[in-house]
């Protein structure tokens, strides 16, 4: 530890010093630290300077990418805006004849821009919030005053935002009226009954890769949909922000958690299939075309659907289907199940991921780049990460060390959030895949009892309960 102390060193900004227009403004920026010529911490004042583009700086793109996805621990991105703004300009006046100041304010506009567009681009769900738009619009009034081409490439972001803002509420409003199809016939059990009339999977698709290809779209589409800011803006949680009304607080981390949903009704899915048909030889053969699938997610480099998978093949009202599962051959399965063990740390898939990682950088295809993580854990891995490491350190620094940390992760996820799907859409299998009614988990022990009878007491007792609460449920409705 004290040797590498000695590569440490700590000082003011170099942007500070930078500025020779200051007066006795300087000390109030704080100080940086490095480490091996990485910023390791330094005071929240000093990193919001740091973002500063003045004449003859710009912040690099890491740095930019990393503070604006981080600083909402500790200040709204409204907040940062103003003040970034504010600085930028105020820097260039600094006591001098208006003249001057004009000049200079010329010079830094094309990188205040640069800046903003980066913003807009990679955090466009930012500016969901008002008071970012105005700022925006007051800062486009304010280079228009300045120069020409300026205000141009202000007017082309601000459009290039709109455009994605309304392409988001687009697709927030069809997942939620999809989500409204899916429940609004809520599978019952007389369909259990009646499931000689009921279209089940196979018959909506009966080609293990091709169903594969469509899941990968549907977790494709819902992952270029999550704003990288939505993994950090869970930790934000119990700060000052969730004080803020209008569009942000709502909106702060929906399409996180609509994917995490999707993941959930996959498995319900592939368990209400299993569950469903009346005759043993039937549900053996859902049960096989699902392994099937599981393994053309593998082989896509799609994690999540066949984590998804498994999870639906190992829920208990599925599992205790003895006699259903005596007539299957598990050994994909199994293969299947130990390349997603949950031991050490999942090892074993972390080695799977890595080698899908490789395999993407080096594609010559788009099907080659694929990498769908299995997200739960991606999530409870930045979750760690975020528990596991103080955000501040005693003297009031920022730990700017957890922030690259962050930051590295949320970046490899927008590198596999880019593939575009190469496959040809189906949209009576996808529709099928997200509207087709699952049953709920109560709904699934029942039909799994009325598959394969109680085999003991316990079983008994609960059918019993079951029929009861779900029968008097259905009567009600
Ligand atoms: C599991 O592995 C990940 C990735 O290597 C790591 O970030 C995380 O801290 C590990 N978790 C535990 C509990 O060891």
């Amino acid at each position: 530890v004290a040797q590498t102390d000695m590569f440490t060193t700590c000082g003011r900004s170099s942007n500070t010093n930078r500025r020779r227009h200051g007066h006795g403004v300087t000390a109030s920026y704080g100080e940086m630290c490095y480490h091996d010529n990485s910023l390791v911490s330094a005071s929240l004042e000093a990193l919001i300077q740091h973002l500063v583009p003045t004449v003859d700086y710009y912040p690099d793109r890491s740095y930019v990418f990393t503070f604006l996805l981080s600083s909402r621990l500790f200040l709204h991105p409204y907040e940062l805006m103003t003040r970034v703004c504010h600085l930028c300009v105020e820097q260039q006046r600094s006591g001098d004849p208006w003249g001057v100041f004009q000049i200079r304010f010329r010079e830094v506009a094309p990188k205040l821009v640069q800046l903003l567009t980066e913003w807009t681009e990679t955090f466009p769900y930012d500016f969901r919030d008002e008071r970012m738009m105005r700022c925006l619009k007051d800062m486009t009034h304010h280079v228009a005053r300045g120069e020409e081409y300026s205000w141009r490439a202000m007017q082309q972001m601000t459009q290039r935002l709109i455009k994605r803002l309304s392409a988001l509420g687009q697709y927030e409003e069809a997942v939620s009226a999809l989500n409204a199809v899916a429940m609004e016939r809520p599978a019952s059990l007389k369909s259990k009954q009646a499931s000689g009339q009921r279209s089940d999977v196979m018959s909506a698709c009966d080609d293990p890769f091709v169903l594969a290809q469509q899941l990968t779209h549907i977790e494709l589409d819902r992952l270029s949909f999550i704003g990288p800011e939505e993994f950090i803006q869970t930790f934000a949680r119990k700060d000052p922000l969730e004080n803020h009304k209008g569009f942000f607080r709502k909106r702060k981390t929906s399409n996180l958690e609509a994917y995490v949903n999707w993941f959930n009704r996959l498995s319900y899915l592939v368990a209400t299939e299993i569950c469903m048909p009346v005759k043993k030889k039937h549900r053996a053969r859902i049960i096989e075309f699902f392994i099937d699938v599981a393994q053309e997610c593998f082989n896509i480099g799609n994690f999540n659907s066949l984590m998804a998978i498994i999870t639906g093949m190992n829920m208990s009202p599925v599992a205790r289907l003895r006699k259903t599962w005596s007539k299957v051959n598990t050994d994909k399965f199994e293969i299947l199940e130990h390349q997603m063990d949950p031991s050490s740390n999942f090892s074993n898939y972390r080695t799977a991921l890595r080698g899908a990682t490789q395999r993407s950088e080096t594609a010559h295809s788009s099907q080659e780049k694929i990498v769908i993580p299995f997200f739960s854990l991606l999530i409870k891995d930045i979750y760690f990460l975020n528990e596991g490491c103080a955000s501040s350190l005693t003297n009031g620094h920022i730990n700017f060390e957890k922030l690259w940390e962050l930051a590295k992760q949320v970046s490899e996820f927008l590198v596999w959030r880019q593939v575009i799907c190469p496959f040809d859409r189906d949209r009576r299998i996808l529709q099928y895949l997200v509207t087709t009614p699952v049953f709920s988990e109560d709904e699934l022990h029942l039909a799994s009892y009325e598959s394969e009878g109680p085999e003991n007491n316990m079983e008994k007792d609960s059918r019993r309960s079951l029929r009861s609460s779900l029968l008097h449920r259905e009567n009600r409705s």
